[in-house]
């Protein structure tokens, strides 16, 4: 992390050379050698899913005139479309493998993360990305690795280097970030061994500033040229907008190892001031607003998701709340909820001050850090997981732990919307108990 001003994040950016890669050349490879739309397969492949669904008696309807979706009512009367149609992506290496697989201590943890981020331009070397980040994002920043030193024991640090080793570099660096932060995300991983349960990563939320200064499309950018990753394809997938005053960009990548990445970087819209995005950005920079976890099991060859209740339950009997759950309308498609925030009481006078300017409920929600969101998502039967990994000219195999095939990819704007206000009402409510 850099200061308030532009001039170190622009020294950093001197100090590393990368190989500029025109974005357009990542995103739009939609058709093949043999001039045959590629995308048709996967809308192929998406009416084939939702004829199965329909013919499973699945809660969900069709929706007329697209047969790559189905119709999902919401509890407040609306309905809104799940397009099954997956994203196209060309499978992209683990870059983070070759740092962090030897890991066996926290020295060689913190010592990988450092080189990692390295490795790759991150937003401390984009011009103008620190011009209205506090110097205090810095500060906590080096406090959550200096505490991990202290704190973590080197068989954690062994368990999260493994864990975050089957990523792209900018996951992997943004995850160690989030796992050192709090003792909710590390807690699944411990227990899944000796729960049968494979712990899968399903996205990541990066809290930029402002649409105003294009805060979000200046990240985007630098992860499509330079990190590979993809916006959805499928219409209206690509950038969410929220009538509470943010909207946010959806980024996807697969990795040669069957891994899929989900990016959902958000910003507070231009005419929005009071908007808590812009805020949390503004005092913790560019960690993760919240790192999302699944977790799934195998039984008979088949591999299928664990339950949201399953997984709340499994972390409340280890002392980790949790908060309001959204998505029971899915029919298991897509479930989420917040862990309780991991509260940061040392926020600067001079920040609550400014802060609380804009609104006095900000200068609770600004301590809401981080958070941990869990999430399930129904899994595929085989026979669609190895059509689905075919798409992108992989070999499914239920056995591997990478290799796991969610019916729905993307995010219900719905939803997202739900649990970003479930972590303003949390924190305003603790400040008053
Ligand atoms: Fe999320």
């Amino acid at each position: 992390m850099s200061g308030t001003g532009g001039g170190s994040a622009q020294a950093h950016a001197t100090a590393k050379t990368f190989a500029w890669v025109p974005c357009l050349m990542i995103i739009t490879p939609s058709v093949n050698y043999r001039g045959i739309d590629m995308f048709v397969q996967h809308e192929n492949f998406a009416r084939a899913l939702v004829a199965d669904l329909i013919a499973d008696n699945t809660l969900l309807g069709l929706l007329p005139n697209n047969a790559c979706k189905l119709l999902v009512q919401r509890p407040d009367g609306h309905s809104a479309a799940i397009d099954l149609t997956p994203f196209r992506a060309t499978p992209q290496p683990a870059t983070a493998e070759r740092f962090f697989r030897a890991v066996e201590t926290v020295d060689g943890l913190l010592d990988a993360y450092r080189k990692a981020k390295r490795a790759a331009p991150f937003e401390e070397d984009l011009p103008g990305a620190h011009d209205h980040v506090d110097q205090y994002a810095g500060e906590f920043l080096a406090g959550l690795l200096s505490r991990a030193r202290k704190a973590l024991s080197d068989e954690e640090a062994r368990r999260i280097g493994d864990w975050v080793s089957r990523f792209d570099l900018y996951v992997a660096v943004k995850a160690v970030e989030s796992l050192v932060n709090s003792e909710a995300d590390q807690t699944l991983l411990k227990i899944a061994p000796e729960l049968g349960w494979t712990v899968h990563f399903d996205h990541l939320a990066i809290r930029c500033g402002s649409s105003a200064r294009g805060d979000a499309e200046r990240v985007v950018d630098n992860l499509c040229r330079h990190h590979a990753y993809v916006p959805a394809q499928v219409p209206g997938e690509d950038h969410y907008r929220f009538e509470d005053g943010w909207n946010a960009y959806l980024l996807y990548k697969m990795l040669d190892n069957g891994q899929a990445l989900r990016l959902f970087i958000d910003q507070s819209d231009a005419d929005h001031p009071a908007q808590i995005i812009q805020h949390w950005n503004y005092v913790y920079g560019y960690t993760a607003h919240h790192l999302a976890i699944r977790a799934t099991r195998c039984e008979h060859g088949r591999r299928l998701a664990v339950s949201l209740p399953e997984l709340t339950r499994a972390l409340q009997n280890r002392g980790v709340e949790t908060m309001a759950p959204t998505g029971q309308y899915t029919d298991g498609l897509l479930l989420q909820c917040f862990t309780r925030p991991q509260r940061n009481r040392d926020v600067p006078a001079r920040i609550r001050q400014m802060v609380r300017r804009q609104g006095a409920e900000l200068e609770t929600a600004i301590e809401n850090a981080k958070l941990l969101e869990l999430v399930s998502r129904r899994e595929m039967k085989p026979p669609f997981a190895k059509r689905c990994y075919a798409l992108y000219g992989l070999e499914y195999d239920a056995d591997n732990p990478l290799h796991s095939a969610p019916i729905y990819n993307y995010f219900l704007p719905e939803q997202a919307a739900h649990v970003i206000r479930t972590s303003m009402e949390h924190g305003s409510r603790r400040e008053t108990t």
